[in-house]
């Protein structure tokens, strides 16, 4: 930008899925293929016992997606009608569930420093909120959220909770493996996770209530009579994303020290640069880092927006990521409007970096100075990107 050479000319991407090689997958995926048994077959059933025992939850049951599993899940938990209470700095996705079962959204803080839902601001809503059905908590960006004071809020009050794990397959809180807990957690496979089906996702819990529920909701309410029990969805799992998905899973140990090994160098290096900070994992936890989120406080001297369009012209892709957070979008205009000053200024100044298995840590590096240049030449950024 200020006239240098690119650090990155041919690009560097912000995510890049860690696949498994296509001939392994086509091999996993032939005995079902050849019998033409394209959907809801053997390799789902065996996806389901592997995540079950690797995530050590009596039950798991495979979806098309995370936001279906969700769907299935507050659908058996909570009556329409009723109010969910969910961060606001999440996917839009937490919040679509609810309201495609008919319930309203209660949007509650985050904290600044772990981004992670905040607890005694979702308990006073809780309180006040007219007929609370489920609570829904994100473990953001592959972080366990603060799963104990939830678990407590929910035995207390009898609200059902659920977590939304789309980040999270592989995270522990200490030492406690993400996967069971609350009532139901549900995974995403999509292309930006660490396990990746294609598309899909995995309900994990050890009610075997909901399990059976969601076994049924996925194929339409109907349990093989025609006389559906509940108007359900077409919510299965084919075949082929079971596939994937299963040589995915083999690969998900090497994935994640990968991913936290680049974690620690973006933290190392970053520690040597005022006016960024990076989003805390409680010690004892350990996060995917599905995404790497740093903040940029004001003493950066670089506006969030500036840093964006300086690393962009550096090669570097990143994303904001959730901005604009859930109550501020337009699907939400028709609630009253939440008043989440913490969430909205965190949301004006996260930056999710490149983080992918195959992420060169030099690059990483490279990542780190072009930011720390820019803020040592604050003024000349911020006068080239204004003229
Ligand atoms: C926090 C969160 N929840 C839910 C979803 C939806 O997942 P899916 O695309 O599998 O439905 C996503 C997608 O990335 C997400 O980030």
């Amino acid at each position: 930008m200020l006239g240098g050479a690119k650090a990155f000319p041919g690009g560097l991407p912000f995510a890049r899925p860690y696949t498994p090689p296509l001939e392994r997958v086509t091999a996993r995926l032939a005995p079902s293929y050849e019998r033409g048994v394209l959907t809801n077959g053997p390799l789902v059933r065996e996806l389901e016992e592997c995540m079950a025992e690797r995530l050590g939850v009596a039950r798991t049951v495979a979806v098309a997606s995370c936001t279906s599993g969700l769907m299935l899940v507050l659908r058996h938990l909570a009556p329409p009608g009723t109010s969910v209470l969910l961060p606001s700095f999440t996917f839009s996705a937490s919040a679509h569930a609810p309201v495609w079962c008919g319930m309203t959204p209660v949007f509650t803080e985050c904290r600044a420093d772990t981004f992670q839902v905040d607890v005694d601001d979702l308990g006073t809503r809780l309180a006040g909120a007219g007929d609370p059905g489920a609570v829904v908590a994100t473990h953001v960006f592959g972080a366990p959220c603060d799963v104990d004071p939830l678990q407590l809020l929910s035995r207390s009050t009898g609200v059902p909770l659920v977590f939304d794990a789309a980040h999270a397959l592989g995270a522990s809180r200490q030492g406690r493996l993400v996967g069971a807990f609350g009532d139901a957690e549900v995974f995403s496979l999509s292309p930006t996770k660490l396990v990746v089906g294609g598309e899909g996702g995995i309900v994990a819990t050890n009610r075997q209530d909901v399990a059976e529920a969601v076994v049924l909701g996925r194929d339409y309410g109907n349990p093989g009579d025609y006389d559906c029990r509940f108007p359900g969805l077409n919510a299965r799992m084919s075949e082929l994303h079971a596939a994937l998905a299963l040589e995915s899973l083999d690969l998900l140990d090497d994935h994640l020290e990968r991913r936290q090994a680049l974690a620690r160098r973006y933290c190392e290096l970053l520690a040597g640069v005022d006016g960024i900070s990076v989003q805390v994992v409680g010690p004892g936890d350990v996060s995917t880092y599905k995404d790497f989120t740093i903040r940029v406080d004001d003493d950066f001297g670089v506006s969030r927006a500036d840093v964006v369009a300086a690393l962009a012209a550096e090669g570097i892709d990143t994303r904001c990521y959730f901005d604009p957070p859930v109550h501020v979008q337009q699907a939400y205009a028709r609630l009253p409007g939440a008043i989440l000053p913490v969430t909205d200024d965190l949301a004006g100044r996260v930056i999710s970096l490149p983080m992918f298995a195959r992420l060169a840590p030099d690059d990483a590096t490279t990542v780190v100075e072009a930011l720390a240049s820019l803020g040592q030449q604050a003024e000349q950024v911020s006068a080239r990107l204004s003229a």
